[in-house]
């Protein structure tokens, strides 16, 4: 196969984009009034409009060429049917498999792996009734009032968000709170909230040796044995341990029966539908969790069974593709219009720059071309107030996309009315723009005299063609919710499978573990360091000189 630049779709694609790339949106639109249903489409609750994207027909088909170039479909398959694609660890990828809701098996190495995860999901929907119905008592008796997940990277942002998310669907009773940072203050300020005796404490981390887990728990530990005449046997009241290493459970001092069990072949950032997301069914109930497994489960067989063309995230996918290889897009704004969907964002950029922030593909060679764009956004309206002013009259391109509940529990009919006319807004703006004629006319309307309209003319026209997709949810509850994430993966999984790189393997992170764990005792030590650069070396000094003034 020639590689991804030198093939013949790809070619074409660049041939399209020289033709294209000057084709402002507003002609498109003119041009063809039905514009908006060719480029949407509905799924389930879920509207997805992507006909604000510098798309035509052409351009589409050739994408969805390139989508078939790369053997898209054999890719989604090998993924789905436990091919250990993550080659780097040597691992299959089966998040699918946790939210598979068919009776179809999943054999990896002659064993069906549904087996083990019903088995653990059973053991969850005991506990979680159990702690629901006060049958789970603290070491005083008392029910459980207060869940602290304590974990980092995909054993945080997952079960995070979600549970801000779906704030309405919270059991009564039961309140949910999320440490991750090393930093001391995340985890102190969560303690001062808590009661130890009605707290259970979730140590969730896939190899239960992450430093900044196990520091936050063995402070939560020592907080629990250090009130009123509290015993090491307590523990087994008041922690769990989500994690695939036993042994590492064990010598924490959490017993085995009060661990939650997953496997290698459920990626950190892919986990939250495992026991990993045991706070989400503790704070919205085990039924409302299967919801969530359900949408994905929904999205999972969009994504394997509808044609490229009317699949959501294959679309997706390759619109990014699209602008990062031919309109050199460097980031990607997610812009969510429901304030509990706050934390989409930071959710997103685990998934899509963790798995798509690869330079070199499947076999170690350097890629000749960009792969994942920096994924950013805060919730809209407040980022109409930030940083919009960029993207509508900056110098870069940034595709955005716009997420939104059109019903949600909180707020009123009008507050929603305000909410939306203002997405809408955006993306129209974003997409036509205002031309020198149109700022003149609106300046010449409102008495500004020619001389003074010069002056300010320059800055007053947008010039519009910002490309955007709008995702509108009837509404968001769990169902849909899960399908809005699956949605991403896929998107993610098909960005790597045609930019031919691993998606699920990390090792970027792991340089600066490393070098952590040799700076750490340097900080401590009488001496002046001088083994590093001159930089470190001065700043770990001037950290030693000044930390106890
Ligand atoms: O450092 C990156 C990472 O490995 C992520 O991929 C992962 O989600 C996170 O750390 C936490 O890892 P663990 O669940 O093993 O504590």
């Amino acid at each position: 196969m020639f590689t991804l630049t030198e093939s013949d779709e790809w070619g074409a694609l660049q041939e399209h984009y020289d033709s294209i790339s000057n084709v402002h949106l507003k002609t498109l639109f003119e041009k063809d009034k039905e514009r908006f249903d060719k480029f949407h489409i509905k799924f389930n609750d879920i509207l997805f409009d992507f006909s604000k994207n510098r798309l035509d027909n052409i351009a589409f088909k050739l994408l969805v060429r390139l989508a078939e170039h790369r053997k898209l479909k054999e890719k989604i398959k090998a993924m789905f049917t436990g091919e250990k694609i993550n080659t780097t660890e040597n691992r299959a990828v089966l998040h699918t498999a946790l939210r598979n809701r068919s009776i179809d098996e999943v054999i990896i190495e002659g064993r069906d792996i549904m087996t083990d995860i019903k088995a653990v999901l059973k053991k969850m929907k005991k506990f979680v009734g159990d702690v629901h119905t006060g049958k789970w008592k603290g070491c005083t008796g008392m029910p459980i009032s207060h869940i602290v997940n304590i974990g980092i990277g995909g054993s945080h942002l997952g079960p995070a968000m979600i549970c801000e998310a779906l704030k309405p669907y919270a059991k009564p009773g039961i309140s949910v709170h999320f440490v991750s940072n090393i930093d001391g203050c995340d985890i102190a300020e969560t303690l001062k909230q808590l009661n130890p005796e009605t707290t259970l404490f979730l140590i969730a981390s896939k190899t239960f040796t992450t430093q900044e887990t196990m520091t936050n728990a063995n402070t939560a530990k020592k907080w629990f044995l250090s009130t009123d005449g509290k015993k090491e046997s307590d523990i087994a009241l008041h922690f769990i341990a989500l994690s695939t290493n036993t042994e590492a459970v064990k010598q924490f001092g959490i017993n085995p029966k009060n661990m939650f069990e997953f496997w290698d072949w459920v990626g950190g950032r892919y986990s939250l539908w495992s026991a990993i997301g045991l706070s989400i069914a503790l704070y919205i109930g085990f039924d409302n969790f299967e919801m969530l497994l359900q949408g994905a489960y929904e999205m999972d067989m969009h994504f394997r069974n509808a044609p490229y063309e009317e699949n959501i995230p294959v679309i997706m996918a390759l619109l990014g593709i699209w602008y990062v290889n031919f309109f050199n897009a460097k980031t990607h704004a997610v812009i969510p219009y429901y304030q509990n969907l706050r934390m989409f964002p930071e959710f997103l950029q685990q998934l899509d720059m963790e798995s798509n922030g690869k330079r070199v593909d499947k076999f170690g060679e350097l890629v000749e071309y960009s792969t994942g764009p920096v994924v950013w956004g805060v919730p809209g309206t407040n980022a109409q107030h930030s940083f919009f002013q960029l993207i509508h009259q900056g110098t870069q391109i940034i595709p955005v996309d716009f997420i939104a509940p059109l019903f949600t529990d909180c707020g009123n009919e009008e507050q929603r009315r305000i909410l939306l006319s203002n997405l809408f807004a955006q993306s129209e703006a974003l997409m036509k723009g205002k031309t020198e004629v149109e700022v003149k006319a609106e300046l010449t309307m409102s008495g500004i005299k020619e001389r003074d309209i010069n002056k300010i003319i320059g800055h007053k026209i947008f010039p519009g063609n910002i490309p955007s997709n709008t995702i509108l949810l009837k509404k968001l509850n769990p169902e849909t919710l899960g399908s809005l994430i699956a949605m991403y993966e896929h998107k993610v999984f098909v960005q790597g499978a045609i930019w031919d790189i691993n998606s699920f393997d990390q090792w970027g992170v792991e340089l600066g573990k490393q070098l952590a764990k040799k700076i750490l005792p340097e900080l401590d030590s009488d001496n002046e360091i001088t083994i590093h650069d001159s930089s470190t070396n001065g700043l770990i000094n001037y950290y030693k000189e000044n930390k106890n003034k």
